[in-house]
């Protein structure tokens, strides 16, 4: 079948509407380094394979949508954090930099385990997350625990079972916590998250260090030095000090510039005023990746080398605390692509002219919420092939009923696209099987890994004994 082709689109009109440039028909097959994972490629017979495995392969055994996840990629990635944050222009830092992986990104009993071995550490911000650790081995001093509502419950298992640090998030969390701390007969460590109102540049609904927003203790304020004085009378908990996240999807270091000299700022005068010290000094996640080929987040190395230096030149001459990250997509987003199976194609002629071709797949904003909740763009390619044919506009759709179920709002795919064809979308590891849902009443993909021709299951993929499971009436 041939499907209605773009028709003439001027670059007046493209403009108008946006559209990203328009590739040629050779461009389309190409897989930008900086968007798909590590070792995707096209193979002799123009499909994309992964892990040195074929989609097709993966779709017939597994079925579509599935979340596939390049091992080599994501291990790379970890280390890569893991060694240029243990130095500063090739020199070792006294105390290597704390990286604790952001669960909240994806997570699953293989994940935590694979980036503990790898020396990572763990930031959850719930029981599940936090069960979900331990079972894979996660040393539990190696657990941060966030949240602005953690609940009696959850202080209390993260007590139990001795997690390396609680992020406090309210005073009324203070009290909690110093209660179950001295029921329990245990000292526990504490970060106090502050709000340092910087506005990175990203997503306005993702950014978090605004001060009208629930996260965190204002500096500007007073509340965060209240917390720290209350803190200081708490006799079981001891702080070691201070955490903030910037936003998400950061693509240079300036944002944190202004939020480390705040953070060193207020964490000198605390030291001061309360006559401590600090020993951790957490400067949060948000580390962006590439979703497009044009965008360009700065290299870790970079990052790493102008975090550090920041603190450095805030310290002077005195010795800087340890520090701790905790990036998410920047570890587990561009490991992953999501396969789907095209259904059907339809041709609708925009208001400004010209003719958009509506793909939709057999998953969409039930595995991939970002497009709909935050505009984000993603790439996609026909995956099961390569095509010689020319591009046409088109828009990746979902099989659910809402028509801002939209998984890609603007791409260029070949005009002999078919029912039939599979798709991938890339960089879809962060946030999207983790915030996936059950709307309308699907299963939920699973996540295959895919590593020199092996495959194995991270997470598999719902069938409807799940999802009728705890309806009473099944
Ligand atoms: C406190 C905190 N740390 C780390 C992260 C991870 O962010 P990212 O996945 O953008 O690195 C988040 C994300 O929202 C967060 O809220």
């Amino acid at each position: 079948m041939r499907v209605h082709p773009a028709g003439p689109l001027h670059a007046e009109v493209m403009e108008q509407a946006d559209l990203p440039q328009m590739p040629n028909a050779a461009e389309l097959n190409e897989l930008a380094p900086n968007v798909w994972p590590l070792t995707a490629k096209r193979n002799s017979n123009g499909e994309i394979e992964i892990g040195s495995i074929a989609v097709s392969k993966i779709a017939k055994e597994f079925a579509t949508p599935i979340f596939i996840m390049d091992e080599a990629d994501l291990k790379g990635r970890a280390k890569e954090f893991l060694e240029n944050f243990s130095k500063l222009k090739n020199e070792p830092l006294e105390k290597p930099t704390q990286v604790f992986y952001a669960a909240k990104a994806f997570l699953s009993t293989y994940v935590a385990k694979t980036l503990h071995q790898l020396g990572l550490n763990i930031d959850v911000c719930t029981e599940g997350e936090l069960l979900c650790a331990l079972k894979a081995g996660v040393d539990p001093a190696a657990i941060l625990m966030h949240g602005n509502n953690k609940s009696d419950h959850e202080l209390a298992l993260a007590v139990e079972h001795s997690v390396g640090v609680v992020v406090i998030d309210s005073l009324i969390e203070i009290s909690r916590l110093e209660q179950i701390a001295q029921a329990a007969g245990r000292q526990v460590k504490v970060l106090v998250r502050l709000t340092v109102g910087v506005e990175a540049h990203t997503h306005e609904f993702i950014a978090t260090a605004h001060e009208d927003q629930k996260f965190g203790f204002s500096i500007q304020s007073g509340q965060a030095m209240a917390a720290v004085e209350k803190i200081m009378s708490a006799e079981n908990l001891e702080l070691i000090g201070f955490h903030s996240h910037i936003g998400s999807q950061i693509f240079d270091s300036s944002g944190f510039e202004v939020a480390a000299g705040r953070i060193v700022d207020f964490a000198k005068s605390a030291e001061e005023k309360f006559n401590f010290e600090i020993s951790l000094l957490n400067l949060g996640g948000g580390m962006g990746i590439a979703y497009l080929d044009t965008d360009s987040p700065i290299a870790v190395s970079t990052m790493s080398d102008e975090l550090i230096a920041i603190v450095k030149d805030k310290y002077g001459e005195r010795k800087i605390p340890q520090l701790a990250i905790e990036p998410g997509r920047a570890i587990i987003g561009p490991s992953t692509i999501t396969l789907y199976r095209v259904g059907t194609i339809k041709p609708v002629q925009t208001d400004a002219g010209f003719i958009r071709n509506y793909v939709s797949v057999d998953g969409g904003m039930s595995d991939n919420i970002r497009t709909a909740l935050y505009d984000a763009d993603y790439s996609v390619a026909l995956a099961s092939r390569s095509s010689t044919a020319e591009p046409m506009l088109c828009r990746i759709v979902g099989r659910h009923c809402e028509s801002g179920d939209i998984v890609v709002r603007d791409a260029w795919l070949a005009n002999d696209l078919k029912p039939g064809d599979l798709l991938a979308v890339a960089a879809t590891g962060a946030y999207c099987r983790s915030m996936s849902s059950q709307y309308n009443l699907v299963t939920r993909p699973g996540v295959v890994a895919v590593q020199d021709g092996e495959t194995k299951i991270v997470v598999r993929s719902e069938t409807y004994d799940d999802l009728f499971a705890t309806d009473p009436g099944f």
